[in-house]
């Protein structure tokens, strides 16, 4: 969202940017390490689509993901923060021909650890407010409103993108790991402050960002 981007660039140095079919990459440093800071759009295609443009064009070696995500664990409140160990695509279904849900048919392909080292700094930040935890996301190309029609998959946060880059991130063995803020409760019931608070919330993920680079 505007909010997270801006107070990203803000916290790098951006040399140039560029534009890739509507997609502005940004190129700078942050903290003396070289970062492309760009915005995936809603969705699961859209986030596959940069992310496979990042790997190719640009080498990158490591993807680090933020944006916002709706609570499925009880324990989480708006403002919360959610680093991934696992993530699944929680709309993908085969069960009809005898798939478990979330797993892609023919392939080992089914919960989508982070990289282990990222997950563990990220989980030693500290922030003044609001709490940090590890947890699986779901991702799905629907912004959920009822979680009693998700599958059993022991989601702790639902995203509309996380899954799709990671999955493109284990396929070409990229360590990554997505950081979601939680902005609402995934049942109907959008916080109303949270457009108000997104700039706050935004800076508790840049706090784990500049730990993690
Ligand atoms: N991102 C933020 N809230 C969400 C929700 N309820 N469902 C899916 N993605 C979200």
């Amino acid at each position: 969202m505007d909010q997270e981007i801006v107070a990203l660039l803000e916290a790098a140095s951006i040399e140039k940017t560029e534009n890739w079919h509507g997609w502005e990459l940004h190129f700078g440093t942050w903290s003396g390490v070289s970062v492309i800071i760009t915005r995936s759009g809603v969705g699961k295609v859209f986030a596959a689509m940069i992310m496979q443009h990042l790997v190719d064009t640009y080498l990158v070696d490591r993807v680090i993901f933020s944006g916002v995500a709706g609570a499925i664990a009880t324990d989480l409140e708006p403002g919360d923060l959610v680093i991934s160990e696992d993530l699944v695509h929680h709309d993908m279904d085969v069960t009809g021909l005898g798939f478990a849900p979330g797993r892609i048919p023919f392939t080992d392909y089914h919960f989508f650890a982070a990289d282990q080292t990222m997950l563990e700094r990220a989980s030693e930040v500290l922030l003044e407010k609001g709490k940090l935890r590890k947890g699986r996301i779901g991702t799905g190309d629907q912004f959920i409103t009822e979680k009693g029609k998700l599958p059993e998959l022991g989601l702790d946060a639902v995203d509309m993108e996380g899954c799709a880059v990671a999955q493109v991130c284990t396929v070409q063995k990229i360590p990554f790991l997505i950081i979601r803020i939680i902005s609402d409760r995934a049942d109907g019931s959008a916080d109303k402050d949270f457009l108000t608070n997104l700039s706050l919330y935004a800076a508790r993920s840049i706090k784990v960002i500049d730990a993690l680079i």
